[in-house]
This record gives C-alpha cells, structure tokens and sequence, in this order.
C-alpha cells in the first residue's frame, strides 16, 4: 500500500494529471481509478479481501448516461501492472475499445488514458478490463454501464445487480491460481463466492405489487448462472442491452459470463408480516444443491391495489436490421480442444505443436485450428455488408463467444425468425449453430470466448470491417 501511494504522489507530481487528448473545451474528464483495496468481501467476523476495482468501489461505480450521450472517463491506472478498460457491448469507435495491441497500448502503472465516445443504444452494458482479463476481471475489476431509454418504462424501482464469482482461499484472499492449465482444459475459474453488487446476498424492500426493473450482469469469468424468481413473477424484456421485440415471461433464464438481461418483475409474495417479517420474493440461483437466494426482497410498506399490465416493449436500438441472409459473406468458426476434445495439434503463431507442446504454453484450445489470436482476420467484411458465421462447437464445454463493436442475431435454425439481438452467445457442448450481423463498425474487433481462463488458453479470433 505504501508503494502504491507513493506511486500516486509521484504521478500528481510528474505532470501525469494533465488532461488527456481531446479534453480541452469540455472540460476535466472525470477520473477513473484501477486500484487495489480491501473490503469486507465475506460476512464480518472474517478478515477483509484484497480486490481491485474501479474507483476503490466494488463493484466499480454505475455509469449511468442518456441515450446518445458521450460518455467520457480518463482512466488513472492505480495499479503496479498494465490495464485498460473495455466497453463491453457498446458499439463505440474501434479506438476506444479497450484492447491492447488491437486498438490501444495498455496503460502504464501511474498513466492515463482518455476514453470519450457517445453511447448510441440505450441498454444495460458493463466495462472491464481487456489486459490479463482473466485475472484482472477475476480480481474485481467490473462495473456496469446503464444507458438510459428516452421514454423508459414505468416502474417502482430499479435495480443494477452485477453478479460475481469468487474463488477464495481459507483466509478469504483471492486464489492466485489464475493460470490453472486445470481451468483452462476445463470450465474456466469457476469460484467458490457469489455475490452480487460485492455482497453475499443482495436486499430490499418494496411494497406488494410494486414493479421493479433488474438489470443484471454476469461479470463473472467463468460461471454460468441458472435464475429464476420466487414471489416476484414478470418478464425478461431485454438482452445484453437490446429490447427484445416482445418481452417474454420469465421462468428460468441462463445468464453466461458477459451477459446482461433487463427483467421487469413484480413483487407478489405474502407480506412481511404474513411471513413472519422474513424476505418473501427472491431472485434465486439455480445450482446443483438447490436454490439460493441472491436477491431477498422484504415485501413491506405501501401496496399497490393491483398488478399492472404486461410491459409494453423497451425502446429499441440502432442496430441495422440484416441484409438477405442468402447474400450473406459466411466464414465459419470451428472449436476444439480443451479436456476430453481429443485435440491432437494445432497451429500456435506458425508453428504446428502437438497437444502437449501446446499446453506447455498454456494453450488447450483451437479455433479453426489455430490457438490464440491469429494473424489473419476470421473474415474481412466491407462497412455495412451482412455477415454469418457458422460456430461448430466440437468441444465439451460450453462457451460464451463474444463479437466487439456488433450486435448479432442467432440464425441457427433455418425458416425460424432470427434469435434476439446479442453480444454475447453461450454456445453449448458439441452444438452447432450461425449467427449474423451487419459489419456497419470499422476496424479490428476480437471474437472470443467470455470464459475468460477459455480466451488466454486460445479461443480468440478477430474480424476486420474496412470502409
Ligand atoms: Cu467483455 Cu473482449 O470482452
Ligand atoms: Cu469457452
């Protein structure tokens, strides 16, 4: 600690604190700070957790803009190691996304680096890091980003619930095993502590009948949540930022790492006072020992006489609507490898290495062949053409591939209307599937998977959008 503040002290001093590019005339950007801190991460009574995180916050501040506004952050990176930060989900300009040795230099210890774009699809997102992100978004670093809908829907309450996944020693500090070859061939660094919003348990009141809006975030690196709701029944109304076209009712919704959903629920469990005043409506985790509350809502204070309606849809995005699939430019994407894939060799750089070479480097997965980000583009499309990718999973595990810059639909089966606008796809064991999208964003955007421990061990790949 005394080295980092030190550090700080050096970098106000060396001029490091000037602004940025681009910040003159509209003033000071504000500050954002990737820094290591302690918090009570456990219940009390156990020792406190040394995170990073943004802000000192955990998880980092919300973000929260109009729709259409610029959103402008200079990250100070507070940190002893590199870092950026990634708008995950928002189709911004290619400079500001976030990856290094793609569209930026990492950040220095003690720099900084000015991100100014506008956000241009109201919706729920989330920023994290895109440097060592398996340990780093591990580690903490996370928050979302709200965009606000010009007419949003009518509601009691909102809440932002971003949902985490811890693997703590016995001492609560975070297992520094984040280059696990184990997670790796496997299904990433599954954790041991959930939380929500940095909490154990997440809770609130509201009153009978009262309508709240849940924006959720996985911003886990590895763990696939499995939700549903007690005492509170209502819909998912949109996905990864985008409205769905038609809200639909909510049973069990899978949330893959990265992923977001907006859900409208009502609260309709028994009052506090009939349930001996106890939580009586729960947003709820499905796992293999049964289910567990992450959200309690205490059902309490004013009623409403009556539910209202069903929501109308949320207000759409920007997006283009997809060309003629049938003049689509296709590429096609084939995963193999981790544990039981039975991956024999694969390309790493231009070198052919057997599996076992392979792992020496850290690398169990392919794409089409190649492990880690290849020199050459998935496909290179023209600004504003429609594009499919056909995604072959031939592996055992299930993976959540996710395209920078675009929003893509699922056009798995054929003469079915196209899946809901997504950024983040989980694609699951030996499945094979398509998607499309309009290429309408230049520039070079990784295509990788959002298990994180699954991206470093190889599953990247990149698509390039010219003008
Ligand atoms: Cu959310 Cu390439 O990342
Ligand atoms: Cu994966």
């Amino acid at each position: 600690m005394t080295t980092r503040r030190h550090f700080l002290a050096g970098a106000a001093s060396t001029g490091l604190l000037a602004c940025g590019a681009g910040a003159a005339g509209a003033g000071r950007a504000p500050t954002l700070t990737a820094v290591a801190h302690r918090i009570q991460l456990v219940p009390e009574g156990n020792p406190t957790t040394e995170v990073w995180s943004y802000d000192a916050a955990l998880p980092g501040p919300v973000i929260r803009l109009a729709r259409g506004a610029t959103l402008r952050r200079e990250l100070l990176n507070a940190l002893e190691v590199p870092t950026t930060v990634h708008w995950h989900g928002i189709r911004l300009p290619n400079a500001m996304d976030g990856v290094p040795g793609i569209s930026q230099p990492a950040v220095a210890p003690g720099d900084r680096f000015l991100y100014d774009f506008t956000v241009p699809d109201p919706g729920t997102y989330w920023y994290h890091p895109h440097v060592r992100s398996w340990e780093q978004v591990a580690r903490g670093l996370s928050g979302a980003l709200v965009v606000e809908e010009e007419a949003p829907p009518e509601i009691d309450r909102e809440e932002v619930l971003l949902l985490d996944d811890w693997r703590l020693g016995p001492d609560a500090q975070i297992e520094e095993s984040f280059d696990s070859l184990h997670d790796r061939a496997h299904a990433g660094r599954i954790g041991n502590w959930i939380t929500v919003n940095g909490r154990g348990e997440w809770t609130l009141s509201a009153g009978r009948n009262a309508r709240l809006r849940l924006r959720l975030v996985n911003a886990a690196t590895a763990r696939i949540f499995s939700l549903g709701v007690q005492g509170m029944a209502g819909w998912v109304v949109a996905l990864d930022g985008h409205a769905l076209e038609v809200p639909q009712p909510l049973e069990r919704l899978v949330l893959a790492p990265a992923q977001r959903a907006d859900l409208i629920v009502d609260v309709i469990g028994p009052d506090a006072a009939e349930a001996g005043g106890e939580a009586s409506a729960f947003l709820v985790s499905h796992e293999r020992d049964g289910a567990f509350a992450l959200v309690s809502v205490a059902i309490e204070g004013e009623a409403r006489a009556e539910r209202r309606g069903p929501p109308t849809p949320l207000e759409p995005g920007t997006v283009p609507p997809l060309g003629p699939l049938a003049e689509a430019r296709r590429a096609r994407l084939v995963m193999e490898g981790g544990a039981m894939g039975g991956l024999g060799s694969a390309m790493l750089g231009d070198e052919e290495l057997a599996l076992r070479e392979l792992a020496s480097r850290g690398k169990v997965w392919a794409f089409n062949g190649q492990s880690g980000v290849p020199e050459a583009p998935l496909l290179e499309a023209r600004q504003g053409e429609t594009v499919r990718v056909a995604i072959a999973n031939r592996t055992r595990w299930p993976h959540a591939m996710h395209l920078h810059g675009h929003h893509f639909r699922e056009i798995a089966e054929a003469g079915a209307a196209p899946g809901p606008l997504r950024d983040t796809l989980l694609v699951r064991p030996m499945a094979e599937t398509e998607i499309a999208f309009v290429a309408d964003n230049p520039g070079d955007w990784l295509f990788h998977c959002h298990m994180l421990a699954h991206a470093v061990g190889g599953m990247q790949s990149w698509i390039r959008v010219v003008s």
